[in-house]
């Protein structure tokens, strides 16, 4: 063998080392959902059942138990009233139950605990309550279909013993990602979306849509339903609740205005999926379920929190800007959105002002005082969409701003023609 052939040959090895290696490491380097499968029994709602066979997602999930306030201000797990920073809650929702009780979201854990000490639920209030607070709803569908929704709420709260847990994201033989709620399930289908085809980037963040969105309850059957057939923007939201869907009308009556008003719930996933990160195919989880590593092990971390906790974990993986820029740009925005809110809130507190002092003139105009009363209803539900969502408008900044601005000027033009059905400037 000559010398040049002896180089080719260590430069071959060298090569199939090389290239041995590297394709042993993609082989390793499967997505972390590669876990061999427990075979955990259906209807085994228990974390604690699960985490034997899954120690790492455990340990993390537990983590939610902690309680700690969010770097930014907002948000956070905390359990405080939203009035204290935001007070025109109180007047906005008026003879409801959410100017009794409105506090901060918490960790998962906390769901049916927060539910049971709630001041919003009395003696009348139904099983429906319970679609997004634990795995048992999967059962009580399963054996009931809807109706489990028009039970006394106490009976379904005795039966679900745990909190938002293991069983509502996955399959217990297969460990799967799944969804559970028949009114996300249902809402799907009504778009054309089969949600059992769902890619694993769409469940990614179908498992956490499954509760983060918007809902109202079926009148007389307190069926869960998600107001998805138009569209998910405010607007095309607006315009269904607007044709009286299974004929629903309205949450409840405001005892100032007298205006129909809508009641928005955390449509967390409705504002996320029309923004920059929806768009481009980022999911909840991404952000929300970042990676993490113990022991050489890469898991997906369950502490399912503010990202900001894990701010290099949950945005390094595609952002190279550096922490603290985008620890300032989450912040920036929402600071922004804040004070928009703050403002188009105590705008429409003043429309609905406008028009009870307008109402209780003998001249009035009625048909200038319906429509003040409907600018009011579609004000306060712009204004709702971006308080009641989690985030203070990250999830998708351009819209929250839009949504705040029509709300804004709707409340104006509430107010406006208010005094026009008074016949004299009252506000
Ligand atoms: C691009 C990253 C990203 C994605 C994707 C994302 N979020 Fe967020 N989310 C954030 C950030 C940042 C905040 C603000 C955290 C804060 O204020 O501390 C937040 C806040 C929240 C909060 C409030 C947390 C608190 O402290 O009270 C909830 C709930 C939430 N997101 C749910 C979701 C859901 C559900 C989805 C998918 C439909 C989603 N997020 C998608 C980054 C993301
Ligand atoms: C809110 C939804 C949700 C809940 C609740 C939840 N998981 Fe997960 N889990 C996920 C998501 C999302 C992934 C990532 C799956 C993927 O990318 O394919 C995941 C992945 C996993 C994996 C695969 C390995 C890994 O780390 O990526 C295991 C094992 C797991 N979860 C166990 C559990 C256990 C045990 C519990 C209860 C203590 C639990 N999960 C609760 C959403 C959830
Ligand atoms: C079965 C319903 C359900 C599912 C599924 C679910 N959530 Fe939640 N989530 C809740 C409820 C209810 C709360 C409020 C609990 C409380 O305050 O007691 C909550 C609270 C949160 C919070 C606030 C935590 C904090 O520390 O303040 C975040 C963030 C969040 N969820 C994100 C997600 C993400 C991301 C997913 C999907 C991976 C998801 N959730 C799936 C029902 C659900
Ligand atoms: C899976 C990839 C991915 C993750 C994770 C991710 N982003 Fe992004 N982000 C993008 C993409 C893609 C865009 C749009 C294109 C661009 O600007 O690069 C974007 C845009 C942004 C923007 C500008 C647009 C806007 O909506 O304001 C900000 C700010 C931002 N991301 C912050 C964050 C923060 C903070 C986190 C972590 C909590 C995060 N991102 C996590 C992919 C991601």
């Amino acid at each position: 063998m000559s010398k040049s052939q002896k180089s080719l040959i260590a430069l071959l090895a060298v090569l199939l080392l090389f290239f041995g290696f590297v394709v042993i490491r993609i082989g390793v380097a499967k997505p972390a959902t590669t876990v061999k499968a427990a075979k955990i029994p259906a209807g085994e709602y228990d974390p604690a059942a699960w985490g034997q066979y899954y120690p790492l997602q455990y340990a993390s999930y537990k983590k939610m138990a902690e309680e700690s306030p969010s770097p930014t201000g907002y948000g956070g797990s905390v359990k405080v009233q939203k009035s204290e920073m935001q007070p025109e809650i109180l007047m906005l929702f008026k003879g409801m139950p959410f100017s009794r009780d409105y506090s901060e979201d918490r960790g998962h854990v906390y769901a049916l605990e927060d539910l049971r000490e709630s001041k919003r639920i009395g003696p009348a209030s139904k099983g429906a309550c319970i679609t997004c607070k634990t795995p048992y709803v999967e059962q009580a569908y399963k054996e009931m279909g809807w109706d489990y929704a028009n039970k006394p709420l106490s009976e379904m709260m005795d039966k679900s013993k745990q909190p938002v847990a293991c069983a509502n994201c996955h399959d217990p033989a297969t460990m799967n990602l799944r969804v559970i709620n028949p009114a996300f399930i249902e809402a799907q289908a009504r778009r054309g979306i089969d949600v059992t085809k769902a890619s694993r980037e769409d469940m990614r963040s179908y498992v956490c849509a499954q509760c983060h969105a918007e809902y109202y309850f079926a009148p007389g059957t307190n069926k869960v339903v998600f107001p998805w057939d138009k569209g998910l923007k405010p607007a095309e939201m607006y315009a269904y609740y607007s044709e009286k869907p299974n004929g629903f009308v309205q949450d409840w009556q405001h005892p100032d205005s007298k205006a129909n008003m809508l009641k928005a719930q955390h449509p967390d996933y409705e504002l996320f999926s029309t923004g920059t990160h929806g768009k481009a195919g980022v999911s909840c989880a991404d952000c929300h379920m970042p990676y993490m590593r113990k022991d050489g092990q890469k898991y997906t971390s369950h502490w399912v929190t503010s990202p900001l906790k894990t701010l290099d974990a949950s945005c390094s993986p595609c952002h190279n800007q550096g922490s603290a820029w985008l620890a300032d740009r989450v912040k920036t925005i929402q600071d922004e959105t804040f004070e928009l809110q703050h403002m188009a809130g105590q705008n429409i507190v003043r429309a609905h002002a406008a028009i009870k002092a307008a109402a209780a003139r003998p001249d009035v105009d009625e048909s200038n005082l319906a429509q003040a009363r409907e600018l009011v209803r579609k004000a306060q539900w712009y204004w709702d969409l971006i308080a009641a969502e989690n985030s203070m408008g990250f999830h998708n900044p351009s819209q929250a701003l839009n949504t705040l601005g029509q709300a804004n000027e709707l409340a104006h033009q509430a107010i406006e023609i208010a005094n026009r059905a008074a016949g004299v400037k009252l506000f």
